[in-house]
């Protein structure tokens, strides 16, 4: 039998997104990943947090290339960018029926600005749910590594990068224990490996979720 999704146009409505402490790779693995779901003629759109779109570059100017931030304002800005990002771009898309991978989104927040800056959880909480309109991925990938391996594979530093290792640490400990928290939803990747096989390991989870939505 022919499949007809894969004559083209095939639609797989699914949100997929990319966390991981700096260096992981996930950037990279994203691009591959979203290649190979255009082979299977799938509609796909590939987006990041912070900096999708006019106003996101904006905010992510601010956030990675500006001056010291109060850390409040860190957190709101990136609340800012990702309420504009979801409405603007990823609900549309999700609505098109198109896979939606995305370069961090709301766990970030949660990790970076709480978990490791120390700043209230409930409210990080509350403040990704009031963005996105409780918008959650399908999956998550948390490419995992050990941060010092991570900075050091970075050609440049940004604010965030900048931080001290302890600050890193805490972020790679804050993801584990999200994903910890929900494994129906994180899938963790071991991000210390050849990228090949990184990508992979994450083709490997995929590939089944988006051709069972089909
Ligand atoms: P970026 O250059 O996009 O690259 P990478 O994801 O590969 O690190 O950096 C985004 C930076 O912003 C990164 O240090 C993580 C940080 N960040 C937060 O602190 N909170 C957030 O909510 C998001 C989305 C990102």
């Amino acid at each position: 039998m022919i499949d007809a999704a894969y004559k083209g146009g095939t639609l797989s409505k699914m949100f997929i997104t990319f966390e991981g402490p700096e260096g992981a790779g996930k950037s990279t693995a994203l691009a591959v990943l979203a290649e190979r779901l255009r082979e299977k003629a799938l509609q796909v759109v590939t987006t990041r947090e912070p900096g999708a779109g006019t106003f996101g570059r904006s905010i992510r100017e601010i956030l990675l290339h500006g001056e010291e931030l109060d850390p409040k304002s860190e957190l709101l800005l990136f609340l800012a960018d990702r309420a504009n990002h979801v409405s603007s771009i990823i609900r549309p898309a999700l609505a098109d029926g198109k896979v939606v991978l995305c370069d961090r989104y709301a766990d970030s927040t949660l990790v970076y600005q709480s978990y490791a800056r120390g700043l209230d959880e409930d409210f990080a909480r509350a403040g990704n749910r009031f963005a996105t309109g409780n918008l959650v991925p399908d999956v998550t990938l948390l490419f995992d590594l050990d941060p010092e391996i991570g900075l050091s594979r970075l050609k440049s530093k940004d604010r965030l990068d900048a931080q001290p290792l302890e600050f890193h640490q805490k972020v790679r400990k804050g993801f584990l224990r999200e994903a910890a928290s929900d494994p129906k939803r994180w899938k963790v990747i071991d991000a210390s490996v050849q990228p090949e096989t990184v990508i992979e390991s994450c083709w490997e989870i995929i590939e089944p979720l988006v051709i069972l939505r089909r």
